[in-house]
């Protein structure tokens, strides 16, 4: 065993991870990375297929990426943001709120994406008690949303599994039907292709039972990730679901927390997944990909009218009493002030066009699988969910850890991404060459025929 492995097998406790398993085998150790390929400490080579856990934008080892950070480094790496500004998160701040759409003018920077929703969380919340609309506001959040894993963020997640092992630790947040159409009980179509995901003669059943909800209490805010909910299994909302339910937030007087912290910086195509269809959040929550993958770091961003509410005299005490300690990092901002050239660069939003329909392609000869149940996709996000049977979407039982087996036998052929239950994500880096995405879609076939055998019959 590389000695690497044994010290992490000593001493690092790793998230989401069942350690007893994690302890059996020898973990990939990596050791460098350049544009979309990692290497491990023997040398061995492996594509990124979901951008380190959904950050990397452009891939790693950027040379624009790595000279911003190193100019910064030779200045200062950090200061505080209490009590005192600085020079990259005030350019950072002004980019972000330009980029934001008109009603967002303030920015809160944070750590991670789980932060950024906490920020937005307790804005809301106190926002609604003085404005007088709610002693108490409570939240509403979609089935299967993920938010992070503070106590705040995971309280506003509604996945059954992570819920439970704190259950008595979160406060409650309502739960509203998401628009998974693969799953929808409503959805009568047949199970046979892409067009069997949105139901043909859909009533949108969803948005109405989101009006009911929203008319049958004072919400503090409804909580969405827009287009995509990321860690419910690259669940793709259906055009138009996202504007309806922000208009019906808005009829109820009910604000919007946008979190896209994973949708966020190009990943859907548009820079901000809101902007798709024209919706305006109270609060736009990023992470992830706002430093191009390089350094934590968030922000959460939202309106002067909330901002105002936190406006008074000194002893008042009406200030926004959160912070944290790298709140407003340099390093992080500037490595986000980088990643942001590179985003706006017009070379770069054709060449992610390309690599879109380059993946809808590829992605098009899984339809063929038996084991497959759904190919989705939205921008630069895929999402294929294996079932036991097509015909009748029977998912897989959990136990039987069938992505999880798919995606060690594409790490086998040089891929690596991690699966959410039954669904495997690929989320290429934007840097990513046709023949690297050719790779990542043939090691995937490959993986499924393998693992869960070929055609449907
Ligand atoms: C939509 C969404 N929100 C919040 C988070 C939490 O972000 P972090 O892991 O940076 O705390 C995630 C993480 O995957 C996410 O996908």
């Amino acid at each position: 065993m590389h000695k690497l492995a044994q010290l992490d097998r000593d001493y690092v406790w790793h998230p989401f991870t069942q350690m007893r398993d994690w302890a059996k085998r020898e973990p990939i150790i990596l050791e460098r990375g350049k544009g979309s390929v990692l290497m491990d400490v023997h040398g061995k080579k492996y594509l990124d297929g979901n951008a380190s856990i959904w950050t990397n934008l452009h891939g790693h080892n950027h040379p624009r990426l790595n000279r911003a950070i190193k100019a910064q480094l030779d200045k200062i790496s950090h200061s505080s943001s209490l009590g005192l500004a600085n020079k990259p998160a005030s350019l950072l701040a002004e980019k972000l709120v330009k980029a934001g759409g008109r009603p967002l003018k303030k920015v809160f920077f944070s750590d991670n994406g789980s932060t950024a929703l906490e920020v937005a969380l307790k804005m809301s919340y106190e926002y609604n008690r003085r404005i007088g609309r709610a002693r108490s506001p409570r939240f509403l959040s979609l089935g299967g949303g993920y938010h992070g894993d503070t106590v705040g963020a995971a309280s506003l997640g509604q996945i059954e599994l992570f819920r439970q092992s704190c259950n008595g630790l979160l406060f409650k947040a309502d739960k509203v039907i998401s628009p998974n159409c693969y799953r929808c009980p409503f959805n009568k179509a047949k199970p046979d292709r892409r067009d069997a995901r949105i139901g043909r003669k859909c009533k949108w059943e969803c948005i109405g039972k989101l009006e009911v909800k929203l008319s049958s209490r004072k919400y503090g805010a409804l909580v969405l990730e827009p287009l995509i909910q990321g860690a419910a299994g690259m669940i793709m909302h259906p055009s138009g679901w996202l504007k309806r339910a922000v208009r019906a937030a808005r009829n109820s007087g009910t604000q919007v927390i946008a979190d896209e912290v994973m949708t966020g910086f190009g990943r859907t195509g548009t820079i901000f997944a809101v902007q798709r269809e024209n919706a305006v959040p109270d609060y736009l929550c990023l992470a992830k990909g706002m430093t191009g993958g390089y350094l934590p770091m968030a922000a959460t961003l939202t309106t002067q009218d909330v901002f105002d509410v936190f406006l008074g005299e000194y002893d008042e005490f009406k200030s926004f009493f959160h912070g944290h300690s790298y709140t407003g990092n340099q390093l992080g901002s500037a490595a986000a002030l980088a990643s942001w050239e590179l985003l706006k660069d017009s070379k770069g939003r054709a060449r992610r066009k390309v690599l879109e329909k380059m993946l809808a392609c590829e992605l098009e000869t899984l339809w063929q699988l038996a084991a497959v149940g759904d190919v989705r996709q939205e921008g630069l996000v895929a999402g294929v969910e294996l079932v036991d049977d097509w015909q009748t979407r029977k998912p897989f039982p959990l136990k039987a850890q069938v992505g999880a087996r798919v995606c060690e036998q594409m790490a086998n052929r040089g891929i690596l991404t991690r699966p959410i239950g039954n669904v495997v994500p690929l989320l290429p880096p934007y840097c990513t060459t046709d023949a690297q995405m050719r790779r990542m879609v043939r090691a995937l076939r490959e993986s499924i025929i393998e693992v869960l055998g070929g055609p449907r019959v």
